[in-house]
C-alpha cells in the first residue's frame, strides 16, 4: 500500500510506503541532490535495493516530483522528498548513507575543477549538516571535483569532532567502469569478465588505470595500453562534450554492480604521500576495512603515478584550504 501525504514543515514532501515483513535491517540512504541528472536514476537503484529500507530525496528543487515517481515502485523502501534548506536536518536524520550528487556538472571546455567555486560552497553546507544530524553515516562524494570535495568533509568533520576517516569516500567507480569497457573492446574479452583496478584521484591525469593488473591478461602493445589510458582519464570528458552543454554522464552513473567488498574508491589514504587516494579498499559494515597496496606496476604507470602527484596534491590542498577559511 502506499500512503501520499504532505510533510508539516515542508510543504512539497511526499511520503510514499510500501510495508514489508522482511526481517533485512532497517537502513536509511538519503540522496543529497536527487533531483538532478545523477541523483534521479541513482533514486531508482537505491529504490530497487531490497537492503534500502527508507530512502530520502533531497534536493533545492524537484524533489516531490521525483519521489512521487520513485515512490510508487512495488520495492521495500519508503520514499521521503525533501525540499530546500529547512527540510535538510529531516532529510538526514538517522540516515546510515549519505550520497551527494549535489552540485553543478561541468560544460564543454570546462575542467572539473572549473567547478570547485560553485561545487565546493554547497558541499560544505550539505556536510556540515551531515556532521550534525547524521555524524555516523558513511558519506559518498560524486560532486565534482571529487580530489577536492572529499577533502572538503574531512575537515569539517575533524571540527565537528566526529571524522572517522572509514566513512568517507569519493565515488571513482566510472574510472573503474570505463577502463573496463575500453580494455575490453581493445583486448577482444567479455566485459562482464574484466577486471581493472584505477588509481589516483577522479581528474584527467590524475586518473591512472593499471593495465598491467587487468584480467583477464592480453597481451597489448604500449602503443595500445598508453591510448587506452588516455582514453579512460578523457572519458569523462568525452562524455561533456556529446551532450553538448546538456550535462555530464549521469546513465553510466546508474551502475550497481552485485556486491562485492572490494572497489577502487578515493579515500583517505596512507599507501602514498598523499592523504587522499584511490585504490583498491575492502569495505565492510562500517565502511572502509582495508586499503589494498597498489600491487605490481608497469614502469609506464610508476610514471603515470609520479605525474599524478602534484595537481592531486594541489586539489587536495585546494579542498583542505577551502574548507578551513
Ligand atoms: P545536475 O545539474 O543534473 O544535478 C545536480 C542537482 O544538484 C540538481 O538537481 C540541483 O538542483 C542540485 N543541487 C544544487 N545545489 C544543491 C544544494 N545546495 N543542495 C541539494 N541539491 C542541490 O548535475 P549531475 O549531472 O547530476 O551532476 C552532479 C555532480 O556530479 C556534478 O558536480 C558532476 O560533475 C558530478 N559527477 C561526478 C561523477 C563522478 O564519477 N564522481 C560522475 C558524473 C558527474
Ligand atoms: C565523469 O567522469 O564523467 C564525471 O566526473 C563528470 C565529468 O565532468 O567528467
Amino acid at each position: 500500500s502506499v500512503l501520499v501525504r504532505s510533510s508539516s514543515s515542508a510543504k512539497q514532501s511526499l511520503l510514499h510506503r510500501s510495508f514489508s515483513s522482511s526481517s533485512v535491517p532497517e537502513r536509511k540512504v538519503a540522496i543529497l541532490g536527487a533531483a538532478g541528472g545523477i541523483g534521479q536514476p541513482l533514486s531508482l537503484l537505491m529504490k530497487l535495493n531490497p537492503l534500502v529500507s527508507s530512502l530520502s530525496l533531497f534536493d533545492i528543487a524537484n524533489t516531490p516530483g521525483v519521489a512521487a515517481d520513485v515512490g510508487y515502485i512495488n520495492t521495500r523502501s519508503e520514499v521521503v522528498g525533501y525540499m530546500g534548506d529547512d527540510d535538510l536536518a529531516k532529510a538526514l536524520e538517522g540516515a546510515d548513507l549519505v550520497i551527494i550528487p549535489a552540485g553543478v556538472p561541468r560544460k564543454p571546455g570546462m575542467t572539473r575543477d572549473d567547478l570547485f567555486n560553485i561545487n565546493a560552497g554547497i558541499v560544505k553546507n550539505l556536510c556540515s549538516a551531515i556532521a550534525k544530524y547524521c555524524p555516523h553515516a558513511l558519506v559518498n562524494m560524486i560532486s565534482n571535483p571529487v580530489n577536492s570535495t572529499v577533502p572538503i568533509p574531512a575537515e569539517i568533520f575533524k571540527k565537528a569532532g566526529m571524522y572517522d576517516e572509514k566513512k568517507l569516500f569519493g565515488v571513482t567507480t566510472l574510472d573503474v567502469v570505463r577502463a573496463k569497457t575500453f580494455y575490453a573492446g581493445k583486448a577482444n574479452v567479455p566485459v562482464a569478465e574484466v577486471n581493472v583496478p584505477v588509481i589516483g584521484g577522479h581528474a584527467g591525469v590524475t586518473i591512472l588505470p593499471l593495465f598491467s593488473q587487468a584480467t583477464p591478461q592480453a597481451n597489448l602493445s604500449g602503443d595500445v595500453l598508453t591510448a587506452l589510458t588516455k582514453r579512460t582519464q578523457d572519458g569523462g570528458t568525452e562524455v561533456v562534450e556529446a551532450k553538448a552543454g546538456k550535462g555530464s554522464a549521469t546513465l553510466s552513473m546508474a551502475i550497481n554492480g552485485v556486491p562485492d567488498v572490494v572497489e577502487c574508491s578515493y579515500v583517505h589514504s596512507t599507501i602514498i604521500e598523499l592523504p587522499f587516494f584511490a585504490s583498491k579498499v575492502r569495505l565492510g559494515k562500517n565502511g572502509v576495512e582495508e586499503v589494498l597496496d597498489l600491487g605490481p606496476l608497469s614502469d609506464f604507470e610508476k610514471e603515470g603515478l609520479e605525474a599524478l602527484k602534484p595537481e592531486l596534491k594541489s586539489s587536495i590542498e585546494k579542498g583542505v584550504k577551502f574548507a578551513n577559511q
